[in-house]
């Protein structure tokens, strides 16, 4: 069933998990989300990138999502993330996503309030939840690249600000990770992440979640992390799986021969992630 995020969030919230967000382009990652969800009895986001919807087309990406959420059993929410272009946000929430994210974290504070209160002020009014961003998250997402030394993290009383002065249903908190593969180990901010759910008591999201040990995640969501977003894992467990079959099998052209492998690669790294973040049997009616 096709609901709002903020109908997903805030049950995680409330009952103190995770719930995936995995990056869509094509129907393959589709299916593997939705059928990961099901055998795990998880609710789930679906989000597309500004990258994927330039892709795949609004159109395409919002009737597989929409017909997929509809045909499942569990709870499921069609998710921009980082929406940065106000008529594409508008565009999105027109063609059915039930969440939108709008990132003008690149703002100072004031700019960022402004931008986001806007977003919120017409999602809401199409009954459509709103995640916002503050603090800057290291790596590249779409057009926009952050230098390890530009990232900052999430400063609380800034955080209350934008909260308070927006009305937003879920905030993306900078607390250490980074989009893309890391090279060391990243080193995750917990205290803040307590010190930040403490003032706010609304539900966090983790950005650039792909990597991060298995530990380090359980203790982000212990303490308050309700949404985490992974998309270079899936991207690299499609990766293998192709290269792997198109390695040991030069004469086959099928592509669902090629294809089919994959989606069942991301369909287990989906399953492992439902699994760590705590969504396992969360599905609720
Ligand atoms: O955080 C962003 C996601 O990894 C999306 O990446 O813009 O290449 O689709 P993309
Ligand atoms: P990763 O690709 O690092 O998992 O980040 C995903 C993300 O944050 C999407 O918004
Ligand atoms: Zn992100």
């Amino acid at each position: 069933m096709l609901v709002t995020g903020k109908q997903i969030l805030d049950h995680a919230h409330e009952n103190g998990y995770a719930v995936g967000a995995f990056n869509v382009n094509t129907m393959e990652q589709v299916q593997a989300i939705i059928n990961a969800a099901e055998e795990t009895k998880s609710p789930v986001i679906m989000q597309a990138s500004q990258g994927a919807l330039k892709y795949a087309g609004v159109e395409y990406i919002a009737a597989m999502a929409k017909v997929a959420a509809e045909n499942a059993s569990v709870p499921v929410a069609l998710h921009l993330d980082h929406g940065t272009d106000f008529k594409q946000i508008i565009k999105c929430v027109r063609y059915g996503f039930t969440s939108v994210m709008i990132d003008a974290s690149k703002h100072v504070l004031d700019k960022n309030i402004e931008i986001t209160k806007q977003i919120v002020d017409i999602a809401h009014a199409a009954g459509v939840s709103v995640e916002a961003e503050i603090g800057k998250i290291g790596g590249t997402e779409d057009d926009i690249t952050v230098e390890e030394k530009d990232a900052t993290y999430t400063d609380p009383e800034e955080a209350k600000k934008l909260v308070d002065e927006t009305g937003l249903d879920s905030l993306a908190i900078a607390v250490g990770t980074a989009h893309g593969p890391y090279k060391g180990e990243p080193k995750l901010d917990f205290e803040r992440i307590t010190t930040i759910k403490e003032k706010l008591n609304i539900p966090l999201v983790l950005h650039g979640s792909s990597g991060v040990p298995e530990s380090s995640i359980k203790e982000a969501v212990k303490r308050g992390i309700n949404k985490i977003n992974i998309d270079t894992d899936i991207r690299m467990s499609f990766n293998e799986a192709v290269r792997d079959f198109v390695n040991n099998d030069k004469d086959t052209y099928d592509p669902r021969k090629i294809l089919g492998p994959a989606r069942e690669a991301m369909k287990n790294i989906i399953i492992e992630k439902m699994t760590m973040f705590g969504s396992k049997d969360k599905a609720w009616k």
